[in-house]
């Protein structure tokens, strides 16, 4: 990372926006001593992490000072610490379930949900054309075949899209709750219940964030968060299936650890009722979850209050239109999103924001390899190195070859800016200054005139 000046309070601390995700901790250490402030708004982020601090090395110091690391057994020496059930409890109790279980990842929270709703072979799961790789690769993982829909305004699954793609051979509709916001979930429900179809909600990017009331993620047949390094709370690795049913959670408990059953003290007796796979959590990265959890009204209301400080600073652009956020009181504010008129000037702005070397923290998803169908070659060629059988190969690259032009209309338009929770509001002043000018540079150029 390019910090300068550390030892020196009288000189200010600079560093690189990019580099600041991977060294943050080390950032923020020589961040409190008199004169330093961090100088750049511009690093990448969902951001637990920057709260991370004393409360998560307590957590962790209690489970090395047993020893026991993994959750399952050891019921004697590990002296009543039980920092997976704890934090799955403190779930159900935050965002409003009855069960949870904790998972290694969202990939494997995701993976497993499918697998505890029984979604399988030959089964068509909608999901949006707009999300993280993990999304489609937990649906390859159970057999079942990912239907890729266009997204709206709403940067989530487009309601009327939805309908035209059911076929006797859905299962499944998967909204994915997108950079801290909700899809439609009135329109989705009432889609599932006319057709029977099971409802399981990707909100491992919307920690936090509610609908009409209830939490992301407790509205559907089941619902997941991931806990990896960049979400809004982070275990480092981890993730979560949460559901208010009985089944569905009975069948993760066990499809997470090789299918036992769970239901003595012995884990060698445990019978097995079904295949499973290893997709267990850690205590140790639970207990830096039970820490993180605890920080979360603190994460929330700091993302609320920065982002309506950048919002109201990029409204003074009337070329500018927000995503549609169907209830805007859930908002987790993660990110802002911001549309500009045409894909032409979109690009424009983007690159003049690199120019200016303010675009790190800003994302064009249109032109992402992670999040957007337009780059997602290896799923549009089918490439897996185990065989899949050759009609599952073929309705996948079906999907994933389809004309989506009003998906391509909205993300060419869109820009994403991750809000940071640290950032003073001096700092988002000149934040969003600086975006407005670049923005109102490239309007000029392109003669659109603007207030
Ligand atoms: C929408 C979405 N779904 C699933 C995942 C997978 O989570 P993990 O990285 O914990 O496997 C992510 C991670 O970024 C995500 O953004």
């Amino acid at each position: 990372m390019a910090v300068n000046n550390r030892l020196n309070p009288n000189q200010p601390l600079t560093c690189t926006g990019s580099d600041v995700l991977f060294n943050f901790a080390e950032l923020r250490t020589c961040l409190p001593d008199a004169g330093y402030r961090l100088l750049t708004t511009n690093y990448i982020t969902m951001p637990g992490y920057e709260l991370g601090g004393a409360e998560e090395r307590k957590e962790l110091q209690d489970v090395l000072d047993n020893g026991i690391l993994m959750r399952y057994g050891f019921d004697g020496p590990r002296k009543g610490i039980w920092k997976s059930k704890e934090l799955e409890k403190e779930i159900c109790k935050v965002f409003g379930c009855n069960h949870a279980q904790l998972v290694s990842s969202g990939t494997a929270a995701l993976t497993t949900a499918m697998g505890a709703l029984g979604i399988g072979y030959g089964d068509e799961v909608i999901m949006p054309s707009f999300t993280f790789v993990a999304s489609f690769e937990a649906v390859l993982s159970v057999g079942a075949i990912p239907v890729l829909v266009d997204v709206d305004d709403t940067l989530t699954l487009d309601p009327v899209a939805v309908r035209a793609a059911i076929t006797p051979k859905t299962k499944c509709i998967m909204p994915v709750h997108m950079c801290g916001s909700m899809a439609d979930l009135d329109a989705l429900q009432q889609i599932c219940k006319e057709n029977n179809l099971l409802l399981l909600e990707d909100a491992c990017q919307s920690i936090g964030a509610s609908f009409k009331g209830k939490q992301l993620g407790t509205i559907g047949d089941a619902g997941t968060f991931s806990f990896d390094f960049v979400k809004t709370m982070t275990c480092g690795e981890g993730g979560v299936v949460m559901t208010n049913r009985e089944d569905v959670y009975i069948n993760s408990d066990g499809y997470t650890d090789h299918g036992h059953d769970h239901k003595g003290v012995d884990r060698g007796a445990d019978l097995h009722p079904f295949v499973g796979y290893n997709f267990r959590i850690s205590e140790l990265h639970a207990a830096v979850g039970l820490a993180q959890i605890g920080k979360l009204p603190k994460v929330l209301e700091l993302q609320k209050k920065n982002q309506a400080q950048l919002k109201n600073i990029l409204s003074q652009i009337p070329e500018i239109s927000f995503r549609r956020i169907p209830d805007p009181q859930g908002d987790s504010c993660t990110f802002l999103s911001w549309f500009l008129p045409t894909e032409e000037i979109t690009r424009a702005v983007v690159t003049e924001l690199k120019a200016q070397s303010i675009l790190a923290g800003n994302f064009y998803w249109f032109d992402n390899n992670w999040h957007y169908i337009r780059k997602w070659d290896h799923l549009k060629n089918g490439k897996t190195l185990h065989a899949l059988s050759p009609e599952h190969k073929a309705a996948v690259m079906h999907h994933a070859n389809k004309n989506f032009g009003p998906s391509d209309a909205i993300m060419g338009r869109c820009i994403s800016t991750a809000i940071g929770l640290l950032w003073t509001s001096e700092q988002i002043n000149e934040k969003g200054e600086k975006i407005i000018a670049a923005i109102r540079k490239v309007l000029k150029q392109n003669s659109v005139v603007s207030a």
